[in-house]
């Protein structure tokens, strides 16, 4: 029932199990959220499910660490993994239902088929993790052929991710609602990530470089800058301030076509993405809006 906590969550692994749930509620008139994750949840995906749960009547959270999105040396092995805790945090979100299938389930003996948008996955992510997208849209494209939701909701923190998705979903019409939601950040402005576990006491102080960076370019542009080589200029002093981070990319692009623009506006995205140690992290804003 919409809006009110599950007590009997149930796992699936076999997507034509969840297949076959998934036709009988759409069947008996139900509507479906999907809250598509890697697990290891944090308090950003919880607002997600919590958004879910206001919108469906069933409530599908997916576990997955797609195996297809990491690249050679990235750290699909050493992704945090504890499915104990995940239920806990799905379950007091309200999840009817997780599926967690194994990676041979998803991509079985003789797999070869792959999803992939063009010119969106290029930059930013797209350049530092060449193939990455192909790998989410590929996984996200199968969950939605699985899970069959009339909505399926992201974080905004994976800015491009959404984006990428969003043209997927419009280009093969796709029939749901794609919803992106806020990012959702810790006291001291950093952006939740499950990687954020990675960081020891002194790269976790060193990572708020990042949000300052995006409070300092904010401040900038609230004060009247537009240009886009001043804006950039002073966010990476403030990342070049701090030893241990090692900056990948810093990037002004429009927020819908993500091409780079000279002149920021309305609409303009803020991107970065910085090593801290071992530990890639990501984060942005669109300058002038709220998260
Ligand atoms: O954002 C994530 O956690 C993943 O990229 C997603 C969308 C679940 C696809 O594996």
């Amino acid at each position: 029932m919409k809006g009110i906590p599950s007590t009997d969550m149930r796992i699936v692994e076999s997507p034509a199990d969840m297949q076959a749930l998934s036709r009988t509620a759409r069947t008996a008139g139900k509507t479906i959220a999907l809250v598509p994750t890697m697990g290891y949840l944090h308090d950003g995906h919880a607002s997600l499910m919590r958004e879910g749960r206001k919108r469906a009547d069933l409530l599908v959270m997916s576990i997955f660490v797609n195996p297809t999105q990491f690249g050679a040396g990235e750290d699909f092995d050493a992704y945090p993994r504890d499915l104990e805790r995940d239920m806990r945090i799905a379950a007091e979100a309200g999840v009817d239902l997780i599926f967690a299938p194994k990676a041979s389930q998803m991509y079985t003996a003789g797999y070869q088929t792959y999803v992939n948008v063009e010119d969106i996955s290029l930059p930013l992510c797209g350049a530092s993790r060449p193939g990455h997208f192909r790998g989410v849209t590929t996984v996200v494209a199968k969950l939605f052929n699985i899970v069959m939701p009339h909505v399926a909701l992201f974080g905004k923190k994976d800015f491009q991710q959404l984006a990428v998705i969003r043209r997927m979903a419009a280009d093969l019409n796709m029939d749901l609602e794609i919803v992106g939601m806020p990012i959702v950040r810790e006291v001291d402005g950093l952006a939740m990530s499950s990687r954020n576990s990675y960081l020891s006491p002194e790269e976790r102080r060193a990572a708020l470089c990042l949000s300052r960076g995006i409070v300092e370019a904010r401040k900038l542009f609230a004060f009247g800058e537009r240009e886009s080589g001043r804006l950039k200029g002073a966010v990476a002093a403030v990342i070049a301030a701090e030893p241990l981070a090692v900056s990948e990319y810093l990037e002004l692009r429009d927020g819908g076509t993500l091409e780079e623009v000279a002149q920021a506006g309305s609409g303009t995205l803020l991107a970065l993405a910085v090593r801290i140690g071992k530990t890639r992290l990501i984060d942005n804003c669109i300058l002038g809006e709220p998260d």
